[in-house]
């Protein structure tokens, strides 16, 4: 049976359910096909850098990671080796250092575990310098296409749903409108699959832009039922449709800007209209911290042995993929092509409108 050495890499946000991943190939990869697989830190950080950056994974060396937040191998969201930051404001192309490091480390190919951003340096260097790579989706926003999941995904919702539930019992006992700001970069994923599960009363996501008196009006209709409380979930992107917004792009340092500030722009809008008290919570990084929830265990193992599978099927430049409930592969040229948003007619739009959830538009 043909050994193959190969690398893995994690990049992009971090997401529960990385380390399952990683788990899966070393078990499988290593444990029963006898390959070598060499993990690569930071993400293409560790080719960068003179030692590279390398961890021989072993069955053993991945003991007692499958319920494990994070990343064993580290990752950043700001490595696009083809972009670089040069440390003077400027960015350099280091694409054919990383292609100098895969061939001097007699790597064949690799396994990329990321999102978009990460998915497409794999296939620019597969098509500048021929390195073979095969993709593994990962996001908490699920905003990959190709994919109907992506692992990372369902614990960030169980997350978000389980502060709804919490924040209904103390806006129920303030008579409050609770607003939580959820993360999907410009998706609503995570706002939609939260907000039908943990029960919210108005839901904004990117994908409709919101006219605030439709959310007031809720407030409104709730109080004359007696209902003097209402829970508002807001994704990160969302914005009013008309009107001036709080800055959506926050910095963050390093010259970097967030999405942020949806939940201050919808309580500022909200107060307003309804002499109403407002809080809001921004759920931020607690929705990628922790272990992964048993689905993405599951998902994420599936896709850790797929991978392998499709290095033994030489079937380089896919991306497993999670389609029609089981797991099958794609071309990673059709998972970059364009970003997933909730389809406007996406059924759990027109279920969460039937229990009587307000989308603002
Ligand atoms: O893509 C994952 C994600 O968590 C988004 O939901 C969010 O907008 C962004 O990353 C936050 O990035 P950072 O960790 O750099 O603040």
């Amino acid at each position: 049976m043909a050994t193959h050495r190969i690398g893995i890499l994690t990049g992009g946000g971090d997401a529960p359910g990385l380390n399952a991943v990683i788990r899966a190939v070393i078990k499988y990869g290593v444990g029963k096909l006898h390959w070598q697989v060499v993990g690569i830190e930071d993400s293409f950080n560790g080719l960068l850098e003179v030692p590279h950056r390398l961890q021989d994974l072993t069955p053993q060396s991945c003991q007692g990671i499958l319920h494990r937040g994070g990343t064993i191998l580290g990752t950043t969201n700001r490595g696009n080796p083809f972009s670089y930051p040069d440390g003077e404001g400027g960015l350099v192309d280091r694409g054919p250092e990383v292609a100098k490091a895969i061939r001097d480390e007699g790597l064949e190919g690799l396994i990329i575990i990321g999102g978009d951003g990460t998915q497409a340096i794999g296939l620019q260097l597969m098509d500048e310098y021929g390195i073979p790579v095969v993709g593994v989706p990962k996001t908490i926003d699920n905003d990959l296409s190709a994919t109907d999941l992506t692992f990372g995904f369902i614990s960030a919702v169980e997350t978000a749903t389980d502060a709804l539930d919490r924040l209904h019992t103390t806006a129920e006992s303030h008579d409050r409108v609770m607003i939580l700001e959820v993360m999907g970069r410009d998706a609503g994923w995570i706002a939609l699959w939260a907000g039908v599960a943990g029960g919210a009363d108005c839901i904004a996501i990117p994908e409709i832009a919101y006219d605030p008196e439709r959310f007031c009006a809720k407030i409104r209709e709730r109080r004359a039922r007696g209902r003097h409380f209402t829970i508002i979930v807001v994704a990160e992107g969302a914005k009013p449709a008309e009107g001036d917004a709080l800055p959506s792009k926050v910095a963050h340092g390093k010259g970097t800007l967030r999405t942020g500030g949806a939940a201050q722009t919808l309580a500022q809008l909200i107060t307003e209209r309804v002499n109403v008290e407002t809080r809001t919570t921004v759920l931020g990084h607690l929705q990628r911290g922790g272990g992964p929830v048993a689905f993405d265990r599951v998902l994420a193992t599936e896709f850790g042995v797929r991978a392998v599978e499709l290095i033994q099927a030489g079937r380089w430049g896919e991306m497993v993929r999670w389609s029609e409930g089981k797991v099958s592969s794609v071309p990673i040229r059709e998972a970059v092509s364009e970003y997933r948003r909730v389809e406007d007619d996406h059924p759990l739009i027109s279920a969460g409108r039937a229990v009587g959830i307000e989308f603002g538009g």
